[in-house]
């Protein structure tokens, strides 16, 4: 038995921002952008349109690719930093009544850029020891609506997406998703996170404040490369295979210069890596499945090619994944 990502597929909304754009309302460059990140443009999502909106987009391309009904789905897990609400209810909740996915169970996952890492674990588990058949597992963003446009050291990195996957139960073995290794360390919470409004105080009604995201770049810079690396050593070690094993790796996109750093460390040629950060910037939980998505597309995933999934964020949290396409 094993659990396959039967497909994948993704929503970009349609607003593009280009670096040019950005360098005319804040005090950067495009020079600037692209020589510290790899970063050339990002999406936003237009006024209206919530997490959920462009969760259920890319769920709907999914479940079509998978020629699969939604009445078949047992699980839905969200992985947002973005949900349309804080706290709750869960931003799953909201797609299962959008895609009318009346029979599963719905919930978020909250872990930052690694999220879908996260949910595709916690997916994949549950399809191994369940009674389901099939999940999906979608990872999606509204950045834009948390980032304080006019602090340029964050404003330049984030954009909006969604992917989604759908994760199938099937007799064969040795394909799908083969291992996981998760981790977080909490003491670097501070390092990147969303100011809260002050909390209420009893019995004294608050005004609704926007959270906006605080980071020090230095510190999750530092802490992706380490992560990035020991968590590639951890996988190999524990799965027995060497890199030369990989047809690709697909890291979180948060950074180019991030991923160099890591590739150099482990003589990994570029070209073995997918990014496409240029276009989408930092999707945070949405990144790592909109560029499965855009791999599919563009069929550069072949049947049984091993991948490698790796991914670090806010938490602070890291995780990899070992799939059999
Ligand atoms: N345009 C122009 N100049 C800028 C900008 C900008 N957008 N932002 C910062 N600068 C300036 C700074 O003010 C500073 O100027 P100074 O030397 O005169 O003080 C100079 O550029 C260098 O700033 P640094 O912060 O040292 O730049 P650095 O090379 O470290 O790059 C960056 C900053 C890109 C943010 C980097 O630290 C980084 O990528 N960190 C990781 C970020 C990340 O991946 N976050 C997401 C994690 S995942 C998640 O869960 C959401």
């Amino acid at each position: 038995m094993s659990v396959l990502i039967r497909a994948i597929s993704a929503y970009v909304p349609p607003i593009r921002i280009s670096n040019e754009e950005l360098a005319s309302r804040i005090d950067t460059t495009d020079e600037w952008i692209r020589s510290h990140t790899g970063i050339g443009a990002r999406h936003i999502a237009p006024d209206g349109v919530q997490t959920s909106d462009m969760a259920v987009s890319a769920a709907k391309s999914a479940l079509e690719k998978a020629k699969i009904s939604i009445h078949e789905i047992d699980y839905i897990i969200v992985a947002t930093a973005t949900p349309d609400y804080f706290g709750f209810p869960a931003t799953a909740c909201i797609v299962q009544d959008k895609l009318g996915a009346y029979g599963a169970s719905a919930f978020d996952v909250t872990a930052g850029c690694t999220g879908f890492i996260y949910a595709l674990n916690i997916a994949s588990s549950m399809l191994e020891t369940s009674h389901g058949r099939n999940a999906l597992v979608i990872g999606a963003e509204g950045l834009s609506r948390i980032t304080d446009w006019n602090d340029r050291s964050t404003a330049v990195l984030f954009g909006d997406g969604a992917g989604a996957a759908v994760l199938s139960r099937i007799d064969e073995t040795g394909r799908g998703c083969l291992s996981f290794i998760l981790g977080a360390d909490g003491s670097g919470a501070k390092d990147l996170y969303l100011v809260q409004p002050e909390r209420a105080k009893a019995f004294e009604r608050q005004p609704p404040l926007v959270p906006v995201i605080s980071m020090n770049g230095k510190k999750v810079y530092d802490f992706a490369v380490k992560s990035i690396t020991v968590v590639i050593e951890r996988l190999l070690h524990k799965t027995a295979y060497r890199l030369e094993d990989f047809a690709w790796i697909i890291p979180h996109q948060a950074n180019a210069r991030i991923v160099q750093a890591a590739a150099k460390r482990f003589s990994i040629p570029m070209d073995k890596i997918f990014l496409n950060i240029e276009e989408y910037a930092n999707t945070s939980a949405a990144s790592i499945p909109l560029a499965l998505s855009e791999m599919d597309e563009k069929g550069l995933l072949k049947p049984n090619d091993l991948i490698m999934l790796v991914g670090f964020g806010a938490g602070l949290t890291y995780g990899a994944a070992v799939i059999r396409w």
